[in-house]
């Protein structure tokens, strides 16, 4: 897909009203400081329309970016920010729950995975979140920049296996084995930027709302 123009179009916070609209969204959800919004920014093209931060728990609001008004990408808060109190850590996953839930439009969630960590625990409870309520999340390994060449392939292989498993846990068949998408990222080289593209490509135009 080639992008030429994207808006910050509906930002919504804990009691908003979702929008409504008659084409598709794409949500980009991880943990916080996994590379959300620098994914975003990277795949638009853009410096920091999506505002990014060296700090833990930047994006804080839904965030619907219309893309050329033909699909959505809406970029969501993260999760396991250590330094939010308990509370305001519920409010934020509540706010999200009632999106991915509730949302009319949204068809596809890609679920941002540190490459050079294991799956934590988070990750892998939002992955299956996500499971229950229909989407099969293509999961995308960021930061791959950060790792060396041979140790890059090992951690994908190692993240694409433990989600696989979970996945097999959950649907109770072997749709998944071995097949799982992850796709290694990174905003610092662009790689990884050109299949993120091809997918949101297909999306448009095979996904309707
Ligand atoms: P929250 O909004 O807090 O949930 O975080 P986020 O997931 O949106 O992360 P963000 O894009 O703000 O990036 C967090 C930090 O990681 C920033 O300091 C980025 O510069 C850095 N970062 C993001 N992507 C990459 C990458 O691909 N490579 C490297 N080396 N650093 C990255
Ligand atoms: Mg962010």
């Amino acid at each position: 897909m080639n992008i030429k123009n994207v808006e910050l179009e509906t930002v919504c916070g804990i009691s908003s009203d979702l929008p409504q609209h008659d084409i598709i969204e794409v949500a980009f959800w991880g943990r916080s400081n996994v590379g959300k919004s620098s994914l975003l920014n990277s795949v638009w093209g853009r410096k920091n329309l999506a505002r990014t931060s060296s700090e833990p728990g930047k994006t804080q609001t839904i965030n619907y970016y219309n893309v050329d008004g033909v699909l959505y990408m809406v970029g969501l808060p993260g999760y396991g920010y250590a330094m939010t109190s308990r509370e305001t850590a519920k409010k934020w996953m509540t706010m999200i729950r009632r999106y991915l839930e509730t949302s009319q439009a949204l068809r596809v969630v890609f679920l941002l995975i540190d490459s050079r960590h294991d799956p934590t625990e988070k990750d892998i409870e939002q992955f299956r979140l996500l499971f229950s309520l229909g989407f099969n999340p293509l999961i995308i390994a960021t930061k791959v920049d950060k790792l060396k060449k041979n140790e890059k392939q090992k951690h994908i292989a190692t993240i694409r296996r433990i989600l696989t498993a979970e996945a097999n846990k959950l649907i109770d068949g072997d749709e998944f084995d071995d097949e799982l998408p992850v796709i290694g990222f990174s905003a610092a080289t662009g790689e990884g930027k050109d299949d993120i593209l091809e997918y949101l490509q297909y999306f448009k135009e095979n996904i309707d709302v």
